[in-house]
């Protein structure tokens, strides 16, 4: 194999077959073909894309990189969620426990942040203690146990991805299509599951900026999963505002605590009970989203999901009762009268790096206390020197991350109709 030949072959336009892209990727997991020729490929891929059959493979070969979840004859019906990232996207914290609350088995390998995005594990750690490397033996016994576990990959789970995440991290390769199926699907592959659903998000917060490619990915997304005999179904959903009002780490788990108490705020219930409904009803564990919608409401009105998500916490090492402290805040106020026009949501998601809320480089160590509270949602008015976010912050990047969170949010003289928030099913072709 010549890895010259399979980049430029790629760079060119042309398809690979599924053996070129098998001794590519085998190359580079063994550390045969360095990281700058697997960055390479990964920028030909990005300007070229891939047809169905190179997805295909590439997805084979990672997904059989390493080890994937094995599990005992009638353990129970396997699911999860995954949401190709976005900032306040705090959803899978809620989903997890009512999932398991309804009998469902959830097995959820999470990341951390990517880009300007948040990290499920990041967040979960700002509860002192929670631990987020569990092996797998103690995987399966916190998903036996209580019914859900939120963990990152086991050093033996899809080594190709975690390889290949960090690279792209580092060399602009993240929002492409094929390299973002073949992450997620390989990823989720090796959980072993019966369902799965994915949040796929388009817009200034997400990988895919337009909604048709965000369509493109969701399909390519499903498709895998039911080529590998998973039920798998996509909700196309928007990020061009956070999810709910809190973006950050503590803050964050502050607010998923408020929403599985019944004290969220409406859009993010909505995406939560909407997501947890696919997999309520492709499992047949509801008959419909109607009946399924009326048990996670009374999941959350009898306090059963909060105690399930403080049981998963209790058995990751971690103490809920133990303060999260919060930055003192500072607001960022409204520079004229008017309606919330649009949000530049990346450019939030880089002001809460800017607060040591993220990753500037691999490695970097998180001020879990920073974040923003949104106070204003697309197509609210607001008058001049209105508070429209609060920056939790307590150093010296407070001053940039206010001028950068002041530029992303503009206001317009004309009403404003806020975006749908579930815009499409995506459902395998
Ligand atoms: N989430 C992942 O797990 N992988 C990607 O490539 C993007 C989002």
């Amino acid at each position: 194999m010549n890895p010259v030949a399979i980049i430029t072959k790629k760079r060119d336009g042309r398809k690979l077959s599924a053996d070129e892209i098998q001794a590519f990727m085998g190359g580079f997991v063994r550390g045969e073909v360095p990281e700058y020729q697997m960055s390479a490929l990964a920028m030909a891929i990005f300007f070229q894309g891939m047809e169905a059959d190179e997805r295909a493979a590439l997805v084979d070969v990672m997904l059989k990189s390493g080890a994937t979840l094995q599990w005992p004859k009638n353990f129970g019906t396997l699911v999860d969620k995954h949401s190709t990232g976005g900032i306040g996207d705090k959803t899978s914290l809620i989903i997890a426990p009512l999932l398991a609350c309804c009998g469902l088995k959830v097995p959820m390998i999470s990341g951390r942040g990517l880009g300007a995005t948040g990290g499920t594990l990041d967040k979960l750690e700002s509860i002192p203690g929670f631990r987020t490397n569990l092996s797998e033996s103690e995987i399966h016994a916190v998903v036996d146990k209580v019914g859900c576990v939120i963990t990152g990959a086991t050093a033996d789970l899809v080594p190709a991805d975690r390889k290949l995440y960090a690279l792209r991290d580092v060399s602009g390769t993240v929002p492409s299509i094929p390299l973002i199926c073949a992450s997620i699907m390989s990823k989720k592959l090796a959980e072993n599951l019966h369902a799965l659903v994915l949040d796929v998000k388009w817009g200034s917060g997400a990988f895919m900026r337009k909604q048709d490619d965000a369509k493109t990915l969701a399909q390519a997304m499903v498709d895998t999963g039911a080529r590998m005999n998973v039920r798998t179904t996509a909700l196309l959903t928007d990020m061009n505002q956070p999810h709910g009002r809190m973006a950050g780490n503590a803050v964050e788990i502050d607010e998923s605590v408020a929403t599985l108490q019944g004290n969220g705020p409406a859009d993010l219930t909505e995406i939560c009970f909407a997501l947890c409904a696919e997999l309520l009803v492709s499992t047949g564990v509801e008959s419909s989203s109607a009946a399924a919608i009326k048990r996670l409401n009374h999941l959350i009105s009898s306090n059963a999901a909060y105690e399930k998500f403080r049981e998963m916490v209790e058995a990751q090492g971690g103490d809920l009762d133990e303060p999260r402290h919060i930055a003192p805040a500072t607001e960022v106020v409204a520079p004229n009268a008017g309606y919330v026009a649009s949000m530049n949501v990346e450019q939030l998601g880089m002001a809460i790096i800017e607060l040591g809320g993220g990753r500037k480089k691999l490695g970097d160590r998180l001020d879990f206390s920073t974040g923003l509270e949104m106070l204003v949602r697309l197509g609210d008015r607001v008058e001049k020197n209105q508070p429209i976010v609060r920056v939790f912050a307590h150093h010296a990047g407070v001053a940039t991350a206010c001028k950068m969170v002041a530029e992303a949010i503009t206001i317009s003289e004309q009403p404003v109709t806020p975006p749908p928030l579930v815009v499409e099913r995506i459902v395998p072709r």
